[in-house]
């Protein structure tokens, strides 16, 4: 488990913030440094006449540094003061050294990072004027005045200061269906970002949402890797929108399917299962060309993803043509010897990983974990040893020395201070037009919903603010937000609009009855070896008092909303067995059914990252709308829907376990697993499968018809469907059009149904739209052959059932021949290390060609490919 130093442990943040506010009081602006002062300059160009492809000036560097001053650069170690030299120390004692400043005047270290959205201060300025210092003080006291990279969490927008926009967590963007609309969010993260002095953020999580136990399941876009894709590539685009920030594809790969839903616990799946669905999204990520790539902190199929040489080298660099940095996750190489018990010592963990193909090792907060001098001079003897060839160490500094020069950090090591005032809090209507079309509407009995606006509305439950001491908005927003498990009790918060606030405005009265939540019991248990997190996320409590004051204000209400869900949470904190909703929720519901006698009708609204409650829980509720964690504007999109000034139109990315109290045995249930769905007494049947969310109106579709009744993948990789949609209800509303194929035969299982495409279309009452929609051809790959998986990925010849909708009309696709819709996807077999490129991914490395059974990419099918692959095959070497 991660070990953040979180701004919700009151002591540590007051101490950080404390010394940084005195050090931003010395600190001299941006404008004083200018641009390139004391750096190391450099360009962007192979001007020497080498044509070697590689930027001179950091070639030039390359040929002065030290081992030691490489190894530097390949070091990113987490900060809790931006002060270079306070009174007394402000680095964890085992890191030898003793002031931040020595970070640079002593070891030269490359890279900074403020991990858990939880930089030395919440405030925008004293955070820019702290970088410029710092980095001021960097460039004139290190050796080479290389300026350093900082890294930060903006993981749903700038989530890091006081008064930012924060949009809604993931989960919630994969609802929207919206990709275009993600992307503008992200573009003024990316703004944000670099505004705050930052130039890396740890962004986008690209991992599948499988497991619902585990505690990142809301960073998750979808189960779906069509969607997770999709997004994922967007998101991508948007962050590296501003010139000075660079984007992370993590956690490669395959972090998200832990085998017992615990975090950073090892993935037990087949090559089939990674080829088909759970490596495309990181591959569609990669092609809108990120800086750089984190590493899954777990194992898959027993190797830790950290020392596997194919995963980093071979299969990411060598097949996928990555050529950015690669940077390891939070004391990743420590945890090779403390989490996997996969060698004994940091030594080798270092060796394994550096050898695998990790460039920058990112350490965090001390406690028993080695620091930055330890890496570099473990590294160091590691290399005079013989163990770690310079060349790899050579490889690594160039990779984080040209994402410098990328992103102009030579040139102008600092940022303008007065930008971040401008940008804070701004992209407003992107962040409320995300908020709504991502709320879904999963149960509307008798239509209790919307509400007239006249109503008497009686409001309770958790996920209300304002009892005083002003904790519930929490819950709207997640984790990653003003501190690693969420913003802390009492703020300071983003900015905000909250439900109570926005449904008063919108009814004929509002009573608001508080209960209990307390978001910091998380830490309580830090160290102990306790179960640091209850099941529910957070301490949840309905007290007599309140109780009370319940029964007496129900019976008066022409309607109660009752609030409801889950703390928010972070990591392995996050986890969790159960899915049901904390007791006092339940009694809530309760109580207020015994109240109300059936006769008021009860509405719930989920705030939670994962699907929370059950049958005995909604069975007392007429509708229920699952609101996520909706982010700054989440309260005003709530009320909006509630009153129906909006007309929920989001849908499901995952699939909701039917029976959450016990999820052994029913989780995962992604839509797109093998048959069959139900076995002997257990209904295996998601509650609301992938796709569910109601609307206040009616749509109907006419007859689909496809562009092409017959098709061959290897000369095209889409078909369009064509449909008309019809509004047939008396409301405007938006509606997701999605494609599934439903039925279909092959060499190996098919999934149950696949996504092929969606698109959103607006419809006034009666009002008709025909879509063209684009189906992706490849969603339909599989991996053909016996139990390897190893085989080119191919769709196969044969007819495909495409069904518009959940239920909606079906027709035929019929794929004439079989073939691959990516002459690149032949997996990389055979050659061990070093043994250069496979068939290349994005035509930037390797030689592009993929011919089959040319595995060491040496563009020829020949003997030594069948002997490579005999080798990988038989485990011998
Ligand atoms: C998480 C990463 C995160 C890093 C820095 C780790 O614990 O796994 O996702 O980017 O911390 O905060």
């Amino acid at each position: 488990m991660s070990e953040h130093s979180d701004e919700n442990d009151g002591d540590a943040s007051d101490t950080s913030r404390r010394t940084f506010m005195k050090a931003a009081g010395v600190a001299t602006t941006a404008s004083a440094v200018g641009a390139g002062t004391g750096a190391a300059a450099a360009d962007d160009d192979d001007d020497d006449g080498d044509e070697d492809g590689r930027d001179d000036r950091v070639e030039a560097l390359l040929d002065d540094l030290t081992l030691e001053q490489k190894v530097g650069q390949m070091t990113q170690v987490a900060v809790g003061s931006f002060d270079p030299e306070p009174d007394g120390s402000n680095v964890p004692d085992s890191f030898g050294v003793d002031t931040v400043g020595e970070y640079f005047s002593e070891l030269g270290v490359g890279s900074i990072l403020s991990g858990g959205a939880a930089p030395p201060s919440f405030d925008a300025q004293t955070v820019v004027e702290g970088v410029n210092a710092l980095q001021e003080y960097n460039v004139e006291q290190s050796d080479h005045g290389i300026p350093f990279l900082y890294g930060v969490d903006a993981t749903h927008g700038n989530g890091l200061l006081e008064g930012a926009t924060v949009f809604p967590q993931r989960m919630n963007m994969g609802a929207t269906r919206n990709p275009a609309l993600v992307e503008e969010a992200e573009r003024h993260t990316s703004d944000s970002t670099a505004s705050m002095g930052a130039h890396w953020t740890f962004a986008p999580t690209t991992d599948l949402q499988r497991d619902p136990r585990w505690g990142r399941f809301f960073e998750g876009i979808s189960e779906d890797p069509k969607l997770e894709g999709d997004f994922s590539r967007a998101r991508t685009r948007g962050l590296e929108d501003d010139d000075r920030l660079t984007s992370c594809v993590k956690h490669f790969a395959a972090y998200s399917i832990p085998n017992n839903g615990n975090d950073r616990a090892p993935a037990s799946t087949s090559l089939r299962d990674l080829r088909t669905n759970v490596l495309p999204p990181y591959r569609e990520a990669l092609k809108a060309e990120p800086g750089t790539v984190m590493v899954n902190s777990g194992a898959v199929n027993g190797k830790p993803a950290h020392a596997s040489h194919w995963l980093l080298t071979r299969l990411l660099r060598d097949h996928y043509g990555f050529e950015g940095l690669v940077v390891s996750d939070y004391d990743d190489l420590h945890r090779l010897v403390t989490n996997h018990d996969y060698v004994p010592d940091f030594r080798a963990g270092t060796r394994e990983a550096i050898n695998a193909g990790v460039d920058m090792y990112m350490i965090g907060n001390g406690g028993s974990a080695p620091g930055p001098v330890q890496f570099v001079e473990t590294v160091v003897s590691l290399v005079e040893d013989g163990e770690i060839p310079e060349e790899r160490i050579d490889e690594a500094v160039r990779n984080v020395l040209e994402l410098k020069v990328d992103l102009g950090l030579f040139e102008a090591p600092t940022v303008d201070e007065s930008r971040i005032g401008g940008v804070l809090g701004g992209a407003r209507e992107t962040s409320e037009e995300m908020a709504r079309q991502s709320l879904v509407l999963l149960e509307n009995a008798e239509e209790t919903l919307p509400l007239s606006g006249d109503e008497s509305v009686l409001l309770a439950g958790p996920g209300v603010d304002g009892d005083g001491n002003n904790t519930r908005a929490l819950m709207q927003h997640g984790g990653w937000t003003l501190g690693w498990q969420g913003p802390s009790n009492g703020g300071p918060y983003p900015r905000q609009r909250l439900l109570s606030d926005e449904l008063e405005a919108r009814v004929g009265s509002l009573t608001h009855v508080p209960t209990y939540y307390d978001n910091s019991t998380w830490w309580a248990g830090q160290g102990t070896g306790e179960n640091q997190q209850s099941d529910e996320n957070g301490d949840f409590a309905f007290t007599d008092e309140q109780e009370s004051a319940m029964r007496s204000a129900a019976p008066d209400a022409d309607v109660v909303v009752l609030v409801l869900g889950e703390g928010s949470h972070n990591e392995g904190f996050g986890d969790r067995d159960e899915l049901v909703l904390d007791e006092s929720q339940q009694r809530l519901v309760d109580v207020v059914a015994e109240e109300t006698d059936g006769e008021t009708p009860v509405v719930g609204v989920v705030l939670a990252g994962s699907p929370r409650g059950s049958a005995e829980t909604y069975d007392e509720l007429d509708a229920l709308l699952f609101a996520g964690q909706p982010g700054s504007d989440g309260g005003a999109a709530i009320a909006e829907a509630l009153v129906g000034e909006y007309n929920p139109s989001g849908k499901l990315a995952f699939s909701w376990p039917r029976n959450p109290g016990t999820p052994v045995g029913t989780t995962p249930v992604q839509y797109y697993r093998y048959p069959p769905t139900s076995t002997g007494a257990t209904d295996n049947t998601p509650l609301y499968r992938f796709g569910h969310g109601l609307s206040y109106t009616d749509f109907e579709y006419g007859e689909p018809s496809l562009s092409a009744s017959g098709v061959d993948p290897s000369e095209t990789d889409e078909v369009t469907l064509n449909v008309d949609v019809t509004n047939v209800g008396d409301r405007a509303g938006d509606h997701v059009v999605e494609v599934f194929d439903t039925q279909s035969y092959g060499s190996v299982l098919q999934p149950l149904r696949r996504l092929l495409g969606y698109d959103r279309v607006s419809l006034e009452p009666g009002e008709t739209a025909t879509v063209d929609l684009s189906l992706d051809l490849a969603a339909l790959a599989v991996v053909p052959g016996d139990l390897l998986g190893l085989a080119p990925k191919v769709v196969e010849a044969g007819d495909y059932e495409l069904t518009v909708g959940d239920d909606g009309p079906t027709t035929t696709l019929t794929v004439d021949s079989t073939g691959s819709t990516d002459d690149h996807d032949r997996f990389p077999v055979g050659g061990g290390p070093g043994k250069g490129h496979g068939p290349g991914g994005n035509g930037k490395g390797g030689n592009g060609k993929g011919r089959e059974g040319d595995g060491d990419g040496d563009d020829e099918p020949d003997m030594d490919d069948v002997l490579d692959l005999l080798r990988e095959v038989t485990g011998s070497s």
